[in-house]
């Protein structure tokens, strides 16, 4: 009988949950696999009281098509830097790496799935370092893991920001107004891009390519010039202008290593009129909208092909390995392989070419 353990990690994503009932019901074809979830990524092992769930075929009959995770997420399960509360009611952050590898091996796990992000496929890769088998599922609606063509989740994501384009520009038009539409993105621009070309945005602002403010005011003017313009911008929440810094603060929940990003757009309003843009200006942010709900099609048929390779490969024991999709095959790649480079967008890419070729300004 081999035990398997699997974990999500990070942030949530649509397509969690079509990933683990493909593994589970993998596992169930061989007849002498179990399969287990840890509750919130690494925490649910090192918790005590321990909180492990046995998956079978019918904990995961249907969830395929639900948003979120069965067995929970979270950003602040580092076993590196676990997060404990002192007698005097402090925090502070431990190291149970070794502890965490210890476990596993006790408690008789053959492998674990870990499904998550960058973050957590380096967490993963300093695991299997330490000697824990592994294997990786890549995560994010950001689509900014290099070593596959796709995360499951993106493309739920850029549908839900391509629905907001849709919307924003009817409002935008009646009103002859500038209209800010900031969707996440931390270092890599691909929801922002695809949904400013899906939904048809006249500027789309991303990581990878800074912006002059003068250019976008440039932009806005010549749509102006007949008195009755109107704008779409698609702002990606880590972009920044040409010589500045992203719109971030440092994050007050205990246990959270990232920045919070955030506010670009109301940045880019101050921005705009600090160099007298005179159009009126409305900004939305459409945050974790982009993460929540169903997964649509693409993405329940990537994460169900990720997690029948994620199975197959721990049963065939290639640890230390994540799966990936390149060039239309499910196929995988080594953790270090997998956490060395993001995937960002290429600004010479025929992407942003095709985007210019249609009169989208990237502001440079
Ligand atoms: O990495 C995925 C992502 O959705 C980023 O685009 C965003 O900045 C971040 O997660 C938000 O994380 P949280 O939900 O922890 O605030």
């Amino acid at each position: 009988m081999k035990k398997i353990l699997i974990l999500t990690g990070g942030g949530d994503c649509p397509g969690l949950n079509a990933v683990i009932r493909a593994i589970v019901k993998r596992a169930d074809h061989e007849g002498d696999v179990e399969v287990y979830g840890s509750i919130e990524a690494y925490n649910g092992v090192l918790r005590s009281p321990q909180e492990i769930i046995r998956l079978t075929n019918k904990t995961v009959a249907g969830i395929h098509v639900k948003g979120g995770t069965i067995i929970g997420t979270t950003t602040k399960s580092d076993p590196f830097h676990y997060m404990i509360t002192k007698e005097n009611g402090e925090k502070e952050t431990i190291d149970r790496s070794d502890e965490m590898v210890t476990m596993i091996k006790d408690m008789g796990f053959h492998c674990v799935i870990s499904i998550g992000g960058d973050g957590s496929q380096r967490i993963s890769k300093a695991l299997f370092d330490k000697g824990m088998p592994v294997v990786g599922v890549p995560k994010t609606i950001d689509n900014d893991l290099s070593a596959t063509d796709y995360t499951f989740g993106f493309q739920t994501a850029v549908q839900e920001a391509t629905d907001a384009v849709d919307k924003l520009v009817s409002t935008a038009e009646s009103h002859h107004r500038v209209i800010i539409l900031e969707v996440m993105g931390r270092s890599a621009g691909w929801i922002a891009l695809h949904s400013a070309i899906a939904g048809g945005a006249e500027i789309c602002l991303i990581p990878e390519i800074p912006y002059d403010i003068e250019a976008i005011k440039e932009r806005i003017e010549s749509r102006y010039k007949d008195g009755r313009g109107f704008v779409n911008i698609v702002i990606a929440e880590g972009a920044k202008p040409k010589d500045g810094t992203i719109t971030a603060r440092e994050s007050d929940e205990a246990g959270y290593q990232n920045l919070r990003l955030g506010g670009v757009a109301f940045q880019l309003t101050q921005q705009l009129k600090e160099v007298g843009c005179k159009a009126d200006i409305r900004e939305m942010v459409l945050g974790h909208l982009q993460r929540g709900g169903s997964p649509n099609a693409f993405d329940r048929v990537l994460a169900t092909q990720y997690g029948v390779k994620a199975m197959e490969m721990a049963l065939a024991g290639e640890f230390g390995k994540m799966v990936t999709f390149k060039n239309n095959e499910i196929s995988s790649v080594s953790l270090e392989a997998a956490t060395e480079a993001y995937n960002n967008v290429d600004p010479r890419s025929f992407l942003v070419h095709a985007a210019k070729g249609i009169g989208i300004s990237f502001g440079d």
